[in-house]
């Protein structure tokens, strides 16, 4: 007899994303004339082509792939050097970051990585997380056995839900009681709110305080515009020794669908064993790597590099600014409408408060109906979303412009 987890049946609903997929499908079915119209501003997924650099870099590594002498099978597991060594240089020494090659390792996702991490950490961590939250923070914790059930508003108990609000400007303040595991993400998703430096200096400084642990998910970095915002939790000072950082290629080089990320894990970042010893967690984040992962393809991890060459530099920048573009016509529009917005300004999503008396499926459920536009509803990403919705700027400059006439037409 084969027993299953049981702690899958804890999770009621599906995964936010394919639930909302589902029910767009229902309602294409039986709307066919309105289904030629959709717009899916809902998932944050890239429609732009992958960038010319990544383009090529992959067509050499294919046609060296096809010739015995260059031809290569299993690579290395944390990813090929020339990636690590591009990503350190670039994404960090470059801005004066203490980061060793062999403390990135490369990955087929951050959303993977983000679950995957729990491989190498205790079951008996008290594990905080904003609300709302990237829901995978929170499934992944209840598929490992770290939670009790779940409320009625979705809440599991066993975590420590931090509030993201309109009062703290939807980044949470550093709690009272100790947790020792916080998932951070900034730019954040669903919010777009973006944590200042003196924040994440409260968040590094409670870290170390109480020996916790930050996951600090940084996906959405290069969309930061204001300067004086941080890219990464490395440029606080302590956070070699508190913090992991996950980073993706998907939302600037278009990769959500070619999949290549990477998570920084410092050699200097400790973590207690049950009878107190401190050890180092990299060695256990290579050791998982080694086991359960073959490596990102070659010709991939090629693409990747080349984004960090000038001119996939300049066709990222590229890219980010189409996005963003995109996020500013949103914004107006839904201002216009009379709309309460947040984000869209260092992130590729817009946090938009419903109309009085509207909950966030309602909501969901109106913008598909009335205006065939797909948006998440907020409280999908937790109770404290309910009352909001989240828009993707991830789309064509046309579709964006005619969600911003649909928005406006609405009667709110
Ligand atoms: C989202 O829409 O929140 C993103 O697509 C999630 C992800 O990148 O996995």
């Amino acid at each position: 007899m084969a027993f299953l987890n049981e702690n899958y049946l804890k999770l009621r609903a599906g995964y936010l994303f394919p639930e909302i997929g589902r029910r767009v499908t229902a309602f294409c079915n039986s709307n066919p004339e309105a289904a030629k119209r959709l717009i899916r501003c809902g998932i944050g997924d890239v429609t732009e082509p992958l960038p010319d650099s990544v383009r090529s870099a992959m067509h050499a590594a294919i046609d060296e792939m096809g010739r015995r002498e260059s031809f290569r099978g299993y690579g290395p597991e944390q990813g090929y050097e020339f990636l690590r060594h591009a990503i350190a240089e670039n994404d960090y020494r470059a801005h004066g970051l203490d980061v060793a090659d062999d403390e990135i390792f490369v990955s087929d996702g951050s959303k993977c990585d983000c679950g995957n991490i729990l491989d190498i950490l205790g079951s008996q961590n008290r594990i905080a997380v904003m609300d709302p939250v990237y829901p995978v923070y929170v499934d992944t914790n209840v598929m490992a056995g770290h939670t009790g059930q779940a409320d009625d508003s979705g809440a599991f108990s066993g975590l420590l839900y931090l509030p993201c609000t309109e009062s703290n400007g939807f980044v949470a303040d550093v709690p009272a009681e100790k947790a020792d595991v916080v998932y951070l993400c900034f730019p954040n998703n669903p919010t777009g709110s973006v944590a200042t430096r003196a924040q994440l200096e409260a968040w590094v400084a409670y870290a170390l305080k109480h020996r916790s642990l930050l996951l600090f998910d940084a996906a959405y970095e290069a969309y930061i515009h204001d300067p004086a915002i941080p890219h990464s939790i490395y440029e606080i000072p302590g956070a070699r020794e508190c913090a992991i950082e996950f980073r993706s290629f998907s939302k600037n080089g278009g990769f959500t669908g070619t999949r290549c990320a990477f998570t920084v894990v410092p050699k200097s970042l400790m973590a207690t064993t049950s009878t107190g010893e401190q050890l180092p967690l990299h060695p256990l984040w290579n050791r998982r790597m080694s086991t359960k992962f073959n490596g990102v393809s070659y010709v991939v991890q090629k693409g990747a590099e080349a984004l960090y060459s000038a001119q996939g530099k300049q066709e990222v920048r590229a890219l980010i600014e189409h996005y963003m573009g995109n996020a500013a016509v949103l914004r107006e529009a839904a201002l216009a409408a009379g709309l309460k917005v947040w984000g869209g300004t260092n992130a590729p999503y817009l946090w938009v408060k419903t109309p009085a008396q509207t909950t966030s499926w309602q909501m969901f459920d109106r913008m598909l109906q009335e205006a065939n536009v797909v948006i998440t509803p907020g409280s999908g990403f937790g109770s404290a979303g309910e009352g909001y919705f989240r828009i993707s700027a991830f789309n064509s400059r046309a579709n964006v412009e005619e969600v911003g006439r649909r928005i406006q037409a609405i009667r709110w």
